[in-house]
C-alpha cells in the first residue's frame, strides 16, 4: 500500500445519485486527517457537490477537485498516482469502468465499485487481474449491496461452522426497496448481454487455477418452499453466488467442499409467482432493442429514490449453513439496501483498505478475502446487524 501518496482516498462519480451519497456519508463520517479528493468530468458539477459537502461540515471548503474522464486515460493515471484508494461509482461498469481498473492496476493503487455486472469483473480478471498482483494494488468489485451482505454474510456463517467439513450454504434476500435510473441502466445493458457473460465466464474458468484439494462453487437452484425459514424461495441469479463462491475458493475457512444457492424468499407463493413473472419479462425486454431502449428512456440516469423512500426502505439476507449434521441459521440486516447502505459499504470498504490491518492480498480480490472482518466490524459499528439467529 503506497502511504506515501498525496490523497488517502479519491471518489470518482460524486456527480451522481450514489457517488453522491458516497461523498455525504465521507463528509460525515470522515476519520480525522482524512486527505480526499472528488473526481469527475464536469467541473461545475463538482463544485455544487463540494458546496453542499461543506455545507455538512465546514472543513469540505477545500476539498480538492480533479479532473477524470473515462474517454481520457491520462486524466485516469493521474487520479490513481495522487490516491491510496480510489472509489468509483461511474456504471454502468461494462461501458465506462475498465479505464480506472487498468490505472489503479498499474499504479499499484486500491480500487473499489459497485458493480453488480458480472461480466465486468471476470473481463476485469482476464485483463488486469495479473498487473494488479505486480503492483500490489487490490481490486474490489461489488462493494454495495451487490455483493457485501452476501459475501461478509456467508463468511460470517461459515465462522460458525467446522472449517474441516463440506458446507452446504443458502442465502436468502428479503427486501423492500426501489432502484436508480443508474441501477436500471447497469441491469438492462448486463441482461442484454447473456452470451457475452457466459463467454467471459467460460474463459475465466478455464484459465484461472482453482485451490488445491479444495472446492468451492455456487450451486444451481429450484424453486421451492424452504423447510426451515418457510419462504418460498425463487433463485437468484445475481453477482452475489459467484463472489460468495469465490471467497470460498479464496479461504480455508469455507472448507474443503463449499457450496452456496442464493434465493429472494416470499411469505406467499403469489409473491414468488409474481417476482418470477416480473424478473422474466425485464429479462426478455432486456434482449429485444427496441423494448430496451423504450424501458430505458422510461429511466433517466442520474436520480433515484428521494431520502424519504429510502427511509422507508430495508433487506434482510438469511443464512443456512449446514456441515457435518449441524446447523447454523444466521441473518445480516439494514435499510435501504441499493443506496443508502449501499453508500456506506462502499465508503467503508475504501476507508478500511486505507487505514485497517489487513491480511496481505493483491490483484482482484473479493471483500471477504481482503478485508473480511475488518469489514464486518465497520458495518456493524454503523448500524448493519450480523446475528447468529439459531
Ligand atoms: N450493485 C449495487 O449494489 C449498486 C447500488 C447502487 C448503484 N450501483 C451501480 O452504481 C453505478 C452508478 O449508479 P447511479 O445511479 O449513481 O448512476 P448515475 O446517477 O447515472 O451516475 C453516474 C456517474 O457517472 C459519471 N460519468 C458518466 N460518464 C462519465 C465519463 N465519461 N467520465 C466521468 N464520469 C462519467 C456521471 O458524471 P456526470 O454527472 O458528469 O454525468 C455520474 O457521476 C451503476 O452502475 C449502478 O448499477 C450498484
Amino acid at each position: 500500500m503506497p502511504a506515501a501518496r498525496e490523497l488517502d482516498i479519491v471518489l470518482f462519480g460524486a456527480t451522481g445519485f450514489t457517488g453522491g451519497l458516497t461523498a455525504d456519508y465521507l463528509a460525515t463520517h470522515a476519520p480525522p486527517g482524512l486527505r480526499w479528493a472528488l473526481a469527475g468530468r464536469n467541473a461545475d458539477k463538482l463544485e455544487t457537490v463540494r458546496d453542499r459537502l461543506a455545507s455538512l461540515d465546514e472543513r469540505w471548503d477545500e476539498l480538492p477537485l480533479l479532473h477524470a474522464d473515462v474517454t481520457d486515460p491520462d486524466t485516469l493515471a493521474a487520479v490513481a498516482e495522487r490516491a491510496r484508494v480510489v472509489i468509483t461509482t461511474v456504471g454502468p461498469y461494462l461501458e465506462y469502468g475498465e479505464p480506472l481498473v487498468a490505472a489503479c492496476a498499474a499504479a499499484g493503487t486500491d480500487y473499489v465499485d459497485l458493480t453488480g455486472e458480472p461480466e465486468f469483473v471476470d473481463l476485469m480478471w482476464a485483463a488486469h487481474h495479473e498487473t494488479a498482483v505486480d503492483s500490489g494494488a487490490r481490486l474490489v468489485h461489488a462493494c454495495g449491496f451487490d455483493s457485501v451482505p452476501h459475501d461478509l454474510g456467508a463468511l460470517f456463517t461459515v465462522g460458525h461452522l467446522p472449517d474441516d467439513q463440506a458446507i452446504s450454504l443458502r442465502g436468502v434476500v428479503r427486501l423492500k426497496a426501489t432502484f436508480s435510473g443508474g441501477t436500471f441502466h447497469s441491469a438492462m445493458h448486463s441482461f442484454s448481454r447473456r452470451g457475452e457473460m457466459r463467454e467471459a465466464r467460460s474463459a475465466r474458468r478455464s484459465a484461472e487455477p482453482r485451490p488445491e484439494g479444495r472446492s468451492s462453487k455456487p450451486t444451481g437452484a429450484r424453486p421451492h418452499r424452504d423447510p426451515v425459514l418457510g419462504y418460498w424461495l425463487l433463485p437468484l441469479p445475481t453477482i452475489d453466488p459467484i463472489i460468495v463462491a469465490r471467497s470460498g475458493a479464496a479461504l480455508p475457512a469455507y472448507g474443503p467442499r463449499f457450496r452456496y444457492s442464493h434465493f429472494a424468499g416470499t411469505r406467499t407463493l403469489p409473491y414468488a409467482v409474481g417476482g418470477a413473472l416480473g424478473a422474466g419479462l425485464l429479462g426478455l425486454a432486456a434482449q429485444v432493442r427496441p423494448l430496451r431502449e423504450l424501458a430505458l428512456r422510461r429511466v433517466p440516469r442520474g436520480e433515484g429514490p428521494d431520502a424519504a423512500r429510502r427511509d422507508a426502505s430495508w433487506f434482510t439476507v438469511h443464512f443456512v449453513g449446514e456441515a457435518g449434521g449441524q446447523t447454523v441459521r444466521t441473518k445480516v440486516s439494514g435499510g435501504d439496501p441499493g443506496y443508502t447502505e449501499t453508500s456506506k459499504m462502499l465508503a467503508q470498504s475504501a476507508l478500511c483498505l486505507a487505514f485497517d490491518d489487513l491480511p496481505p492480498t493483491a490483484g482482484q480480490v473479493t471483500t471477504a478475502q481482503a478485508m473480511g472482518q475488518a469489514l464486518i466490524d465497520r458495518l456493524r459499528a454503523d448500524g448493519i446487524t450480523f446475528e447468529v439467529v439459531a
